[in-house]
């Protein structure tokens, strides 16, 4: 006989008065996605799971208190759940603008099109101002670090998101990364007192192309600007593809 499968519990919910039905154990975000709702995420992306550490991805379940992160709260049957509030784009406001104003941009970008990921996102939540100044401040002394060949790290962009480190650890199967310190003073490390290049990093990329805020790029594309067109493709070796790239 056909073992029972988890696959086979299906669960139907309700996301923004539309209805969704998703194996049980999909988280909400997942779910929504399914049924062509974005929500806004910075800490997790398609590559990387769920992590719940950005808070973006906050939403309203009704009969629960709470704003709970979708992106790690399973679905459950007969949740009805919301995306947009006016409570919740508050909320993600909010927490954008502390991002924002923790990276030592000049300006927000209020297109929403450019190069750095977490403007694109501040610019998607409607964050039309910092009140905060911009600053990033807070690691400017840790200083440049150029060691390897192919990127250079500014630990003064570092949001904390931890994508690198997760890119590192999920994609790679490398453990070079680590986030040191808390609080304010926490940031992303490669190793312990190292730089890049006597970590154990093996320069494959994957914490390059998850960093969203352009702390960690490609020397190639500060001497080059971006290439016209990309394309990426994926081999056995190291499961995350080497880049070729047209200028
Ligand atoms: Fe869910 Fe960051 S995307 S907490």
């Amino acid at each position: 006989g056909t073992p029972a499968s988890k696959a086979s519990a299906m669960v139907t919910l309700t996301i923004d008065g539309r209805s969704a039905t998703v194996p049980a154990g999909t988280s909400i975000m997942r779910a929504a996605m399914e049924i062509g709702t974005e929500i806004p995420k910075l800490c997790a992306t398609d590559m990387l799971d769920a992590f719940g550490s950005c808070r973006l991805c906050l939403i309203e379940i009704e009969g629960r208190n709470g704003t709970p992160a979708s992106c790690t709260t399973p679905v459950a049957e007969g949740l009805v759940v919301h995306t947009r509030s006016e409570r919740l784009d508050r909320l993600r406001k909010g927490i954008m603008e502390l991002y924002v104003s923790d990276h030592p941009v000049a300006a927000l970008d209020p297109a929403g099109e450019g190069d750095i990921e977490l403007l694109d996102k501040a610019a998607e939540v409607g964050l039309t101002e910092v009140r905060y100044g911009f600053d990033g401040a807070r690691h400017r002394d840790t200083g440049l670090d150029e060691s390897n060949p192919y990127f250079s790290y500014d630990p003064a962009k570092c949001i904390v998101c931890s994508r690198c480190v997760r890119a590192c650890e999920d994609v790679q199967g490398t453990f070079a990364l680590t986030i040191t310190g808390r609080g304010f003073e926490s940031v992303m490390a490669a190793g312990t007192d190292q730089s890049f290049l006597e970590s154990d990093c093996v320069s494959c990329g994957a914490c390059v192309q998850a960093c969203p805020t352009g702390s960690l790029i490609e020397k190639a594309v500060i001497a080059k600007g971006k290439p016209e067109w990309s394309t990426v493709t994926t081999c056995a070796y190291c499961g995350v593809g080497c880049s070729f790239k047209a200028e």
